[in-house]
């Protein structure tokens, strides 16, 4: 797989987020208020400078402790199982505990919950409807600060 993980801006995300998560909605439900803050940061999975994968994290607390969420996790209908989400989250972790953070969660829609559990993730409370009706489980992923 010659897919390469790099930080894009958000202009760079919002196409893919959109097809993937939002297909048929209005092109605004892809734009999330924290897109341009300056801690924000957006993945894309590169192939020959194609977009075949994003993903997008940021501080945002849980339960009133210091974290960063997951948002936007998508990847190209024919590029899935394939790894390339479990590569941008291994970097959103990494990313993550090199801020000194230890959790990273998100709103984790429950058809990919197999994909967060195994990743370390534990599901948390009961299913939830966000837009549009799409059932979600709460996802929390507790980690080891990098201490570096
Ligand atoms: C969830 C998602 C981001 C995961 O990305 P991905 O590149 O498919 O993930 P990976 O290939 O790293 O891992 C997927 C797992 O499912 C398995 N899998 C097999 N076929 C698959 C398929 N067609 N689609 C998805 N996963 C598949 C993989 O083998 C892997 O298994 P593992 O957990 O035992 O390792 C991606 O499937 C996706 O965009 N789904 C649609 C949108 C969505 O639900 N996003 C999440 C919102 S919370």
């Amino acid at each position: 797989m010659t897919v390469e993980i790099r930080h894009v801006a958000a202009d760079a995300v919002r196409p893919l987020r959109h097809a993937v998560l939002r297909q048929g909605a209005p092109l605004a439900e892809s734009v999330y208020p924290v897109d341009d803050l300056p801690d924000t940061v957006h993945l894309g999975a590169l192939d020959d400078g194609a977009v075949i994968g994003t993903a997008t994290f940021f501080p945002e607390p849980y339960e009133g402790r210091a974290a960063w969420r997951l948002r936007g996790m998508a990847v190209a209908e024919e590029r899935r199982g394939a790894g390339v989400g479990s590569l941008m989250l291994d970097e959103a972790v990494a990313e993550v505990r090199q801020n000194e953070a230890d959790l990273l969660w998100c709103n984790a829609r429950t058809v990919a919950l197999p994909f967060y559990s195994r990743r370390g993730f534990t599901i948390v409370g009961e299913e939830f409807l966000v837009a549009h009706g799409v059932p979600h489980y709460l996802a929390v992923l507790k980690m080891t600060p990098n201490q570096a």
